[in-house]
């Protein structure tokens, strides 16, 4: 990102889903991948918002817009893309997207290895 305070971020919705719509519409290929989670390289991001309405679960947010609550969010995707390897190609979602669609508090869900 040219603006280092500025990126989209991946939020709990994208648990267990895991769809990867996003990842097809990214021209930088700033995604990386967990077990069940996705995120958003911040110094890879050039902030060009295309990847949010892709999102079937509207997990995607402006650094600026994620709503409270979802807020730590922010420093994961930092903290993530570190150790998780780029993903580039749309992958199916996870067998169980459907059921946890819409769950909130996901975040104990999360595989972080
Ligand atoms: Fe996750 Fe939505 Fe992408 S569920 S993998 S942020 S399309």
């Amino acid at each position: 990102a040219k603006d280092p305070a500025m990126t989209y971020v991946v939020t709990e919705a994208c648990i267990n889903c895991k769809h990867s719509d996003c990842v097809e519409v990214c021209t930088v290929d700033s995604f990386n991948k967990g077990a069940n989670f996705l995120v958003i390289h911040p110094d890879e991001c050039i902030d060009c918002g295309v990847c949010v309405p892709e999102c079937p679960v509207e997990a995607i947010y402006a650094d600026a817009d994620v709503p409270a609550g979802l807020q730590q969010y922010v420093a994961l995707n930092a903290e993530l893309a570190q150790d998780w390897p780029a993903i580039t190609r749309k992958v199916d979602p996870l067998p169980e997207a459907k059921q946890w669609a819409g769950v909130s508090n996901k975040l104990e869900q999360l595989k972080r290895a």
